[in-house]
């Protein structure tokens, strides 16, 4: 284990009562590293993401996150929502909120930020996801694309050292994949940690670090996206892969 290490997950077990939903698992990621989690549907990917900002217990095992170690304390519990953020596959914004409200109201919950700094903050991130003119929109007046794009405003608003996405394009139209994308990509090139769960085989190829494929609770195996595609090891990633290509 390096200490460069900004997530550190050691044998982490979970159970929803009698199902193990994650075996055993060792999970590590460093600093400024873009990890791409894939794996059939049930194999856990949610499950492992929520444990790494708390919104999942875990019944045996370790979480430490940029020194943080989770599930000690409460208070370590708080901490670390300041530190990781996460985008939904269906956004989660606040419908009744404007797209600036959806995202200040952290800023000023979780780290009591003025009003106009918080609104600053906001303005700057909605331009850096290219939706400066919907500062005043509500959510329901947003394509999806757009949605998602705030979402990930929302979450940077809080600057997080670490993001975590699960599956956020796959709730898209196909004509607004590639705006999320692009904003995934130009994180990817700020020195951001992130996990993202994702299917999108360009994006993880383009950006990603790492590959790490989960079925049935457990990673079955870990590699570069060009070693991943081209030469699965393993008989359940060459399934999964012939599966993804041919939907
Ligand atoms: N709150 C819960 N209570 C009981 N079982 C759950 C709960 N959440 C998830 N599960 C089960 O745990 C397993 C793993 O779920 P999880 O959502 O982590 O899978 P996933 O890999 O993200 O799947 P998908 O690709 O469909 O999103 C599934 O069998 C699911 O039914
Ligand atoms: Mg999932």
């Amino acid at each position: 284990m390096s200490k460069d290490n900004i997530i550190n997950m050691k044998k982490i077990n979970k159970y929803y009562d009698d199902f193990h939903v994650l075996k055993n698992i060792d999970f590590h990621v460093k600093k400024g590293e873009i990890v791409v989690v894939c794996g059939p549907s049930g194999s856990g990917k949610s499950t492992l993401i929520r444990c790494i900002n708390g919104l999942e217990d875990i019944d045996a095992g370790e979480i430490i996150v940029d020194d943080i170690n989770i599930h000690a304390s409460k208070k370590n519990m708080q901490s670390i929502r300041g530190e990781v953020g996460m985008v939904f596959q269906h956004f989660n914004l606040f419908p009744h909120l404007t797209i600036l409200e959806n995202i200040t109201i952290a800023q000023d919950l979780v780290k009591n930020v003025k009003k106009d700094e918080a609104n600053k903050i906001a303005m700057e991130l909605l331009k850096k996801v290219k939706l400066s003119e919907k500062a005043n929109s509500y959510p329901s007046d947003l394509s999806g694309g757009q949605k998602q794009r705030v979402a990930i405003a929302r979450s940077l608003a809080m600057k997080p050292k670490v993001i975590l996405f699960d599956e956020p394009t796959s709730a898209l139209d196909p004509e607004t994949i590639g705006d999320v994308l692009s904003v995934m990509k130009d994180l990817a090139k700020e020195n951001f940690t992130i996990v993202c769960v994702t299917h999108e085989m360009g994006f993880a190829k383009e950006v990603g670090d790492r590959i790490v494929f989960m079925d049935h609770g457990v990673i079955v195996e870990e590699n570069s996206p060009k070693a991943f595609f081209e030469n699965p090891q393993s008989k359940r990633a060459q399934n999964f892969l012939k599966e993804i290509l041919t939907h």
